[in-house]
């Protein structure tokens, strides 16, 4: 019997133990032994649950999971940042294996968890934490051991893939796709970090950390999420025979790098552009293998869960790769040189400053009732300080870089 601690019940650590039990005798045919979850730290020991356990397993006692001798795998499945840093930190310590889907945790202390994993002998996985269903982080590993790796694109969140995909086929508000995500299980507990594109920012982190073989830091990632979107630029895109999609990009040469996430308009024949609702796709080029694909459902219970599983079986047959998967090339980021165009609209109210803006127009699309144009190739800071100069609010404006 493999017997493991689960930390989280909600959307995933439930669909963990569903897809255990009901994969239980596949499972213990392939493995020889069971695996079974011992023990399940919650926040909230009275939360009513659709998923019926025995009482005695639930605990609100961290302890009870890592002083038992008998769990040697940790799953965390929470949202909480600290305090999972806290439980990964001391597992580890502990000896124990542990598998996260949180991006939130492996984005902020990555290098010290793998360290800490590698001093300590012990796997620290978290394929669930980057295109929920997708195995992408197992073969990029692969691939990164003979490859240079040039260019990593992808539709790396869920929620704002599943909003802009039905506000721009079936005109749904922003806030009603928003909230659908939300009981679909897709964002997370505060959507935030999804819709300002902080989540994908995270997943980038760790794709971009990996397959450039040196640390691409949160703080290197240009982010703008597709927050402040109304049905006019959806209109306006449209006629420009486009979509519009949150893409997250890193590119290199040599040792310098480009790293953003921004709301990104393209062809609508483009592969992205029909990568919809929740799923994710991630694309690499690298120089030996050339461009690989990945796409499949990004968000949700079970493909998650079954990611996380995926895991553990890895675990279980010790075929994960070991050793430090985090090289130490030195990276230097220079999204200062990044110009391009962008679709920009700010609100009519604005109309008498936005005469300014139109010294950086290519093309005027609208002069109406919003105001709407395509910019020369420009850098983003630059748009971003004249906005502001011009004391646009945050929600009076959409700015999406175009891929040509
Ligand atoms: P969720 O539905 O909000 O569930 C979170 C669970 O963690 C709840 O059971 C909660 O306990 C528990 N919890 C929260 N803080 C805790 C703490 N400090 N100590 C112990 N337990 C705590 O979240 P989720 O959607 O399952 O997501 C879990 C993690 O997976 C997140 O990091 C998320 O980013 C990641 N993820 C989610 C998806 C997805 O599609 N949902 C996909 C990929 C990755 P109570 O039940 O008692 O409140
Ligand atoms: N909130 C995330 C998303 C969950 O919508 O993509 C998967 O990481």
């Amino acid at each position: 019997m493999i017997n493991i601690g689960l930390i989280g019940l909600g959307t995933v650590g439930s669909g963990v133990v569903e897809i255990l039990n009901k994969r239980k005798d596949e499972l213990k045919s392939i493995l020889g032994s069971e695996l079974f979850i011992k023990r399940i730290l919650v926040k909230n020991i009275n939360k009513k649950r659709d998923i019926s356990l025995g009482k005695s397993l639930i605990t609100l006692e961290f302890d009870e999971i890592l002083k038992d001798s008998d769990i040697s795998i940790i799953i965390e499945a929470t949202g909480d940042l600290e305090e999972s840093y806290n439980y990964i930190k001391k597992s580890l310590k502990a000896g124990k294996n542990v598998v996260t889907a949180n991006k939130a945790v492996v984005s902020k202390y990555f290098e010290e968890l793998t360290n800490m994993a590698n001093k300590n002998n012990c796997a620290f996985l978290y394929e669930a934490s980057v295109g929920g269903g997708i195995p992408i982080l197992k073969p990029l590993k692969e691939v990164v051991a003979t490859n240079e790796i040039t260019q990593i694109q992808g539709i790396l969140n869920g929620t704002c893939n599943y909003i802009l995909t039905r506000m721009f086929d079936e005109k749904l508000a922003y806030e009603e796709a928003l909230k659908i995500a939300q009981e679909l299980g897709y964002a997370e507990l505060d959507p935030t970090a999804d819709i300002e594109g902080y989540d994908t920012l995270r997943k980038l982190r760790i794709l971009g950390t990996i397959a450039l073989k040196g640390k691409i830091s949160e703080e290197d990632i240009l982010v703008r999420g597709i927050k402040g979107i109304i049905p006019f630029d959806i209109e306006q895109i449209k006629n420009l025979g486009c979509t519009v999609k949150l893409i997250a990009e890193v590119k290199s040469t040599g040792d310098k790098f480009t790293a953003m996430v921004q709301p990104t308009i393209i062809k609508k024949n483009s592969y992205f552009a029909n990568v919809n609702m929740a799923f994710n796709s991630v694309a690499f080029i690298g120089n030996n293998v050339g461009e690989l694909k990945f796409y499949g459902s990004g968000a949700g219970k079970f493909p998650t869960a079954n990611a996380v599983i995926s895991d553990v079986l890895d675990i279980v047959k010790s075929s994960y790769r070991k050793g430090n998967p985090l090289g130490t090339r030195k990276l230097k980021n220079i999204n200062e040189k990044i110009e391009e165009p962008y679709y920009l609209r700010v609100s009519s109210e604005y109309k008498k400053k936005f005469t300014i803006l139109y010294d950086m127009a290519d093309e005027i699309l609208s002069t109406t009732d919003n105001i709407a144009i395509i910019t020369k190739e420009v850098s983003i800071q630059n748009i971003l300080s004249l906005i502001s100069s011009l004391g646009i609010d945050d929600d009076k404006y959409f700015l999406g870089r175009i891929v040509k």
